[in-house]
């Protein structure tokens, strides 16, 4: 296994971050960190009344597997306190042990590439048009059994896509270095046979 290598793929909501980093991850055998995990966990503890900066600064292991945190009101209150500068500094140690560890890492976000692990081996910033996306989502959700409308979730990401984009601490962006994988036309297959292309000539 290799000492250390970092793989950075950010992008907007519902792109197909989280599918192809767990498909490069075990293609691989590197390790996966979904840090929206813990946007959406400081998220769900606001909801409850916490306060986010002391939410983040005290953030467990086990807050990552209480319930479901992939709903569309905890992705909103994600990235209301995302933008909380005391919020992301209190997650950056976290995510940059996680992605220094033995045996290589493969982290998913919106700043992975430009902040967190500005020298990271490989950065994919993967998109897809919205509509896909919120496309994408929907049919997510429904299969979930939550009650959502199509026009919501467009509207939810459309949302949470100009906030993100417009913080002003770690806004998305992609790194000047990021390969941009745009799977608005990949099927899941495809998209990860051209992340793979990617990362397999950089591999020590
Ligand atoms: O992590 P992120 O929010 O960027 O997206 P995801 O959860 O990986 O993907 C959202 C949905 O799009 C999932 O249901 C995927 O199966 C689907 N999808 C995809 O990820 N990539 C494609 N090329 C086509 C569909
Ligand atoms: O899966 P999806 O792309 O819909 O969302 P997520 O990756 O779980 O992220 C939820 C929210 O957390 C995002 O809308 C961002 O506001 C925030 N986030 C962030 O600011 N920085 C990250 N590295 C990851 C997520």
């Amino acid at each position: 296994a290799v000492a250390s290598f970092t793989i950075a793929i950010d992008g907007p909501a519902a792109a197909g971050k989280g599918t192809i980093s767990n498909a490069v991850a075990a293609h691989f055998g590197f390790a996966h960190l979904d840090t929206g995990l813990l946007y959406r966990a400081v998220g769900r503890r606001t909801l409850e009344g916490a306060d986010p900066v002391s939410a983040a600064q005290t953030l467990t292991a086990e807050d990552l597997d209480q319930g479901d945190l992939r709903t569309a009101e905890i992705a909103q209150a994600a990235s209301k306190v995302a933008v909380i500068p005391e919020v992301r500094a209190a997650l950056v140690d976290f995510q940059r042990a996680f992605a220094r560890r033995a045996g290589g890492a493969v982290l998913d976000g919106r700043d992975i590439g430009t902040v967190i692990c500005p020298r990271a081996e490989v950065k994919l910033f993967v998109t897809a048009s919205a509509e896909v996306r919120a496309e994408r989502r929907f049919l997510e959700l429904d299969a979930k059994g939550h009650e959502v409308t199509r026009s919501q979730v467009l509207a939810d990401v459309r949302e949470r896509d100009a906030r993100d984009a417009e913080r002003s601490t770690a806004p998305m962006k992609p790194a000047e270095d990021a390969v941009i994988l745009d799977t608005s036309d990949l099927s899941i297959d495809a998209a990860l046979a051209r992340a793979i292309e990617v990362i397999e000539p950089v591999l020590p």
